[in-house]
């Protein structure tokens, strides 16, 4: 694993955009799993001063992204789609049918988790997966569980997850209780993961998942057997590593 460690957010930010850069100059078509939280953002606002200034072209980028609530329309301000149109699709030239998301408001979660992990593989399988972390291990929607889930699933979310997850609603109430989510399997199917942790809240997570034991308990340690994953964080989530 490579580990580069910045002085600030926004540094972590423009670290790992640059690195997806790359991928993306390097292969234009490239295929980028993308993700939500408040981690990324600084990721999508350095890739779009990128695309702005003309160093980067997102039209031919294919994008998945790792997970959706299920139940939000994708109008609902808090649904994962809506965070990705208002952090980064609508601020580059990706092209709309380039762009697939797991479908929150399917009638049937199961026939979506196979069309997802269908659609993925027909593109060739995902060139670069980006990565956050939350507190209790968990990456896209993969809670600490006894097993590591091979392939898209519909999961319940924890009670810790609810709980972070709250800030962004109205009340606690209205934090869906279930999403869809790239399985462990889907993510460690991607052939570089760059994982970005931001914040001394998540130091002890990031020293547990990058140098403790691999457990589905923690779902991120599993991470530590991939061959190609970067860990991008700041001076404050980096400092118990
Ligand atoms: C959510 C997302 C994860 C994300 C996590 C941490 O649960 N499903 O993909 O990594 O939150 O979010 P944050 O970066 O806001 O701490």
């Amino acid at each position: 694993m490579q580990t580069y460690q910045t002085l600030s957010y926004d540094d972590m930010g423009k670290k790992a955009a640059s690195i997806i850069a790359s991928q993306i100059i390097l292969k234009p078509s490239s295929v980028i799993g993308l993700a939500t939280g408040s981690s990324p953002i600084s990721t999508y606002k350095s890739l779009i001063s990128l695309c702005a200034e003309g160093t980067l072209d997102f039209s031919q980028v294919k994008t998945f992204n790792l997970d959706e609530y299920v139940g939000l329309p994708v109008s609902n301000d808090q649904s994962y789609r809506y965070f990705m149109e208002d952090n980064l699709f609508k601020h580059v030239n990706v092209d709309p049918s380039n762009i697939d998301f797991l479908q929150g408001t399917t009638a049937d979660p199961q026939q979506e988790c196979k069309r997802y992990e269908a659609a993925i593989a027909a593109q060739g399988g995902i060139d670069l997966q980006l990565l956050g972390i939350g507190h209790n291990g968990h990456i896209a929607f993969n809670e600490p569980s006894d097993h590591f889930e091979y392939a898209t699933f519909m999961v319940e979310l924890t009670q810790s997850t609810i709980e972070a997850n709250k800030r962004f609603f109205a009340s606690i109430d209205d934090v869906p209780r279930k999403a869809l989510t790239m399985g462990i399997g889907t993510i460690m199917k991607a052939r570089k993961i760059v994982i970005v942790a931001t914040g001394s809240d998540k130091a002890e997570i990031v020293k547990t998942a990058f140098t403790g034991p691999i457990t589905p308990q923690v779902p991120a340690s599993i991470l530590q057997l991939h061959p190609d994953v970067t860990l991008v964080g700041d001076t404050e989530a980096l400092s118990l590593m």
